[in-house]
């Protein structure tokens, strides 16, 4: 009878520096259909990243309440969030954040590991994720000897390893150029439409709202419905 898979309702947040503080949210409320495509579009500094980093529960908000799943995620205790996140959640961030000593290969290992699959088996599917996102024959390069759009793409087989049902894309197509933006988002597509993965991501690009069936747009800390 549900189909909503994340809920936010009157989230606020504000950032206080010194005796400065921006509202960068304020009673933001939304709704994420199971299986959808969520775009929110809002120029640089518009919040983007801080609502996507609450929804994703990253970040807490200073009130509302965020449901996954019907579990109100902040009323949680850290351990319960993060399994929350490992079983469900993965999450493309916008300026990449790899292990820096680890090779491409062992980044996407990482989150294989840590849910409990043997070495080997961790290996083979990350050597998969590469290969499918076109990127297997830098697998043995560190994070610092990729390009911005490869560390990139082994940030979202990263983010895939362990098969989420939502992921999180924090303008992932900043350091891609047109062609490969375009070829990135083929790929999700593909993904949202054969695995049902719920795709939430966050852009400046109006260019890219072509490929979501959802799209908001954040003006002065609040999401107004584009269609
Ligand atoms: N940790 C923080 N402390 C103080 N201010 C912050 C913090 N994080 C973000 N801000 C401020 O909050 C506002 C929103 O930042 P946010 O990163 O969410 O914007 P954005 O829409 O993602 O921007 P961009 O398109 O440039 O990535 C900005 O004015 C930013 O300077
Ligand atoms: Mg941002």
């Amino acid at each position: 009878m549900n189909n909503i898979i994340i809920s936010a309702k009157n989230i606020q947040k504000t950032y206080k520096e010194g005796n400065q503080r921006i509202t960068v949210l304020n009673n933001v409320n939304i709704e994420i259909e199971k299986g959808s495509r969520v775009i929110i579009t809002g120029p640089s500094g518009s919040g983007k990243s801080t609502l996507l980093h609450i929804l994703g529960t990253l970040l807490s908000p200073d009130s509302g309440e965020v449901f996954i799943k019907d579990e109100n995620i902040f009323k949680l205790p850290e351990n319960r969030r993060a399994e929350i996140r490992k079983r469900h959640i993965g999450f493309v961030f916008q300026y990449h954040y790899l292990f820096s000593e680890f090779t491409a290969l062992q980044n996407v290992m990482v989150p294989l590991i840590l849910s409990g699959k043997k070495e080997k088996e961790a290996r083979n599917k990350a050597i998969l994720l590469l290969e499918l996102l076109g990127i297997k024959d830098r697998k043995d390069h560190r994070p610092n000897e990729l390009s911005g759009g490869e560390a990139q793409r082994v940030q979202l087989a990263r983010a895939l390893a362990n098969e989420p049902d939502i992921l999180f894309l924090d303008e992932p197509t900043g350091n891609l150029d047109h062609k490969r933006a375009m070829s990135l988002m083929e790929m999700l597509l593909k993904l949202n439409k054969e695995m049902g993965t719920t795709l939430c991501m966050v852009s400046h690009n109006r260019e890219l709202v072509r490929f979501f069936n959802y799209h908001y747009a954040i003006k002065d800390g609040q999401l107004e419905n584009e269609y």
